[in-house]
């Protein structure tokens, strides 16, 4: 028991660790909000519908982020976006859209 406990602790606070800063993060998804409009999830025009991304799971956020940057997950407008961002970035903006109820 006193060891899971110990293991559950440390996982907790690697994972504080691994947490990107939502402050920060609302700054950099200041594009991303364009498109992911938070209220009613649909691009203005051509109207299509994006992904909700405001109160998504963080864990979530990162990895599709990270298989658009690498191709991986095809989408030439995410590819374009995701392309440009650092790991920091995508921490922090991941933790930002998380945040968003
Ligand atoms: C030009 C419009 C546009 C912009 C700007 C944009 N996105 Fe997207 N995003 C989309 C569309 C459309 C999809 C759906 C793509 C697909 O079907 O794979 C998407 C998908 C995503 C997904 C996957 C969601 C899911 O449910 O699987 C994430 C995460 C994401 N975008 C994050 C971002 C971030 C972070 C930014 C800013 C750096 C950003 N997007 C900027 C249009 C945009």
């Amino acid at each position: 028991m006193k060891k899971l406990l110990i293991m559950l602790l440390l996982t907790l606070s690697f994972q504080t660790l691994a947490t990107g800063d939502v402050e920060q993060g609302k700054i950099k998804s200041y594009t991303c909000t364009g498109c992911h409009g938070i209220k009613f999830y649909m691009n203005v025009y051509p109207t299509y519908h994006v992904p909700r991304l405001g109160g998504q799971n963080e864990a979530y956020i990162v990895s599709a982020l990270n298989a658009y940057r690498s191709k991986e997950r095809s989408h030439t407008t995410m590819q374009a976006q995701a392309g440009s961002l650092s790991d920091q970035d995508i921490a922090d903006i991941s933790a930002y859209f998380a945040s968003l109820k």
